[in-house]
């Protein structure tokens, strides 16, 4: 076994035992089930881990990430999180998080080549193209780049806000609302970006709202 690896298994141990130094029965209970309020669907970006920026224990928030928080119809693996996430153990908040200085959106804004990740990247230019009047008009490209990844929480969430599972949900009346987060790895903040969803018929005047809100000030 690797030093490397045994040192992970020593940090394991000692995080275990300063849990349970503070609460004797944490894993005992939490075995025994697992009742998030909180689904998290975010970047695999090691810097951006849900539990530790929220502030939360296991079992506080379900997770599902990828390269750059997508989220598309055709992925079984997402939709599988998301359908388990609402109709089994009913979250009350899912949250799309986008991170400033995302590797896979700034390789989607410039084209960047790095192998199969560019056709999951594709999805991202999507959103660029879909945006690309507005994008092509900032100057700055680190300002353009940061508005990309605005963007792309809020396509995901209209992404999200259409797929079956949320559509069901919402017309048996389930409270589940979807919002759009954005999170900065220069400070460690969070920022919500003004899309709360909740119901199929408020989607859209939420959607274009949230959208006009990023390009409203032309500081940004
Ligand atoms: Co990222």
């Amino acid at each position: 076994m690797s030093n490397q690896l045994e040192l992970l298994l020593e940090k394991n141990r000692l995080w275990s035992q300063s849990v349970k130094d503070h609460d004797s029965d944490f894993f005992r209970n939490l075995a025994a089930q697992q009742n998030p309020k909180y689904f998290w669907i975010g970047c695999a970006d090691s810097r951006v881990s849900a539990n530790e920026i929220l502030g939360l224990l296991p079992g506080e928030v379900f997770v599902h990430r990828n390269v750059a928080n997508v989220v598309v119809h055709t992925d079984l693996n997402c939709l599988s999180v998301l359908q388990y996430a609402v109709d089994v153990l009913h979250v009350q908040h899912i949250l799309v998080v986008g991170h400033y200085g995302c590797g896979g959106v700034t390789a989607a804004l410039h084209n960047v080549r790095l192998g199969l990740i560019d056709n999951w990247l594709r999805h991202v230019q999507d959103v660029r193209d879909k945006h690309r009047a507005r994008l092509m008009a900032i100057d700055d490209s680190a300002r353009r780049l940061d508005r990309l990844c605005e963007l792309n929480v809020l396509e995901q969430v209209l992404n999200l806000s259409e797929t079956t599972i949320m559509r069901d949900a919402w017309a048996r009346g389930q409270d589940v609302t979807l919002h759009g987060l954005i999170y900065g790895l220069g400070d460690g903040i969070l920022h919500d970006l003004n899309m709360p969803v909740s119901s199929d018929n408020e989607l859209l005047s939420r959607y274009d709202a949230a959208i006009d809100r990023l390009f409203v000030s032309a500081a940004r």
